[in-house]
């Protein structure tokens, strides 16, 4: 098989002056996880290095990039699933690392839980040895101006930024490798002005994110309290296992979370014969898509 990998930059209604740091953005990521790809044939390192460079790139609700919740804090969540053998590791409301998605894939391989929140998932972290980053440092002035816009609001519809000029990204990408297998990542900062201790689709799997060799490998962006009421990430699988196309799969489950909880967001799949789709019912969700040595497209979801 030839190896694919298909990334994202968020669903929404990204302005203009915005588009080209979105794209190059995405460009960037897919040609430094292209090369892993090529050179290694592991699909693991190849997500990670992806969302890495995702989450050090301001532009992206990630990592560096993250919204501040209430408190005007960062609190990230990140995830990765193996599909060969399903393991799973995420962190949630994790606060001052560099790059949630190593402590995420450090959950998978290092503990025998998925899903690591808050203190416990920093405490780890640390343990690790992984790179910190200080508050002062993760607080990018176009996130610090927006909260304080945010603060003097009496009530801020949190949904209403998905479906706006407002920022909701998230960063995903989902890679398979020459022997068909399948990994699946995600990274966050949430949703901008979120309470304290919120936790989006992204962490959870079969909400953000799944891969299944024997079926596909996803992952979600966009509103995530949709996400989670109707299991997105499952849902296109569901539609995969019963034979749609991997686009069939992602705009039918897309169009049911719009049908059942008006929800707004985005999908990117590869199934198991390598076959990408990708769907998103917002103005725009940057995607790219490389084969081989070969860069297929990046656009804005509309190319
Ligand atoms: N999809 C990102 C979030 O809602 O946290």
């Amino acid at each position: 098989m030839v190896p694919k990998i298909i990334i994202h930059g968020g669903a929404w209604d990204i302005p203009k002056p915005l588009h080209q740091p979105h794209l190059s953005g995405i460009k960037s990521a897919l040609k430094i996880g292209q090369k892993i790809l090529l050179n290694t044939d592991d699909p693991v390192q190849a997500v990670l290095a992806i969302i890495k460079n995702l989450e050090d790139n301001p532009v992206f609700d990630a990592g560096k990039g993250s919204f501040l919740n209430k408190m005007g804090e960062v609190e990230m969540d990140a995830a990765i699933m193996v599909g060969s053998d399903l393991s799973v590791g995420a962190v949630a409301a994790i606060q001052n690392v560099q790059n949630p998605i190593e402590v995420a894939n450090l959950v998978r391989t290092k503990t025998e839980h998925l899903l690591l929140v808050g203190k416990g998932a920093s405490g780890f972290a640390k343990e690790q040895g992984v790179a910190f980053i200080k508050t002062e440092d993760m607080l990018i002035g176009r996130e610090k101006n927006r909260f304080k816009k945010l603060a003097g609001q009496d009530k801020v519809n949190i949904k209403s930024f998905f479906e706006t000029k407002k920022p909701s990204d998230t960063v995903g990408a989902v890679v398979i490798n020459s022997r068909g297998e399948i990994v699946a990542g995600t990274s966050t900062g949430g949703t901008p002005y979120k309470m304290a201790g919120r936790v989006g689709d992204c962490p959870i799997v079969g909400a953000g994110f799944f891969a299944d060799d024997l079926i596909a490998g996803v992952a979600c962006t966009g509103w995530g309290e949709g996400i989670l009421k109707v299991q997105l990430a499952r849902e296109a699988i569901d539609r995969i296992k019963l034979g749609n196309a991997p686009h069939k799969a992602a705009s039918g489950a897309v169009d049911y979370m719009r049908s059942r909880v008006a929800g707004d967001g985005g999908i990117i799949l590869i199934d198991k014969k390598g076959e990408v789709g990708f769907a998103f019912n917002t103005p725009f969700m940057p995607v790219g898509v490389a084969t081989g040595e070969k860069i297929d497209f990046v656009h804005l979801g509309i190319g």
